[in-house]
């Protein structure tokens, strides 16, 4: 992608983890950053959409409430099994960072 795309869309390269909500929704548990484990890898996650302007608000959702598998037979909880409820603010933050891996 380039520098120009990435500032329309407001998306950057290697966002801070925002440890303290990965450690309390355990992402960590079944992501990891670049190996595909019980679930997608981050980087292959930030692959799929990182172009589509419409996932970033659908991922905000899905990680908040749940939502129908995008890549297996197996969906991802939703925020409230994971570790508690997740704010709009806080799953937004947890899809850009997810997003510029
Ligand atoms: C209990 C295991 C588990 C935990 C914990 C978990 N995930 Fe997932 N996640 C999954 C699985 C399984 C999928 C694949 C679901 C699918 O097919 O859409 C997934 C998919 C995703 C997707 C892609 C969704 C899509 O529609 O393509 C994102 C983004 C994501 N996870 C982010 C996170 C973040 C951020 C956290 C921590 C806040 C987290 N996940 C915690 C299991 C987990």
């Amino acid at each position: 992608m380039c520098a120009a795309s990435a500032l329309t869309t407001g998306l950057a390269y290697g966002e801070p983890e925002p440890s303290a909500l990965v450690d309390q929704q355990h992402c960590m548990f079944c992501h990891t950053r670049d190996a595909p484990f019980l679930a997608p890898s981050f980087q292959q996650i930030a692959e799929r959409y990182r172009n589509s302007p419409d996932a970033q608000a659908m991922l905000e959702h899905k990680l908040r409430l749940g939502g129908k598998a995008h890549w297996g037979d197996t969906p991802m909880p939703p925020a409230a099994e994971r570790g508690g409820p997740l704010s709009a603010e806080d799953a937004h933050t947890l899809v850009l960072w997810v997003l510029s891996q």
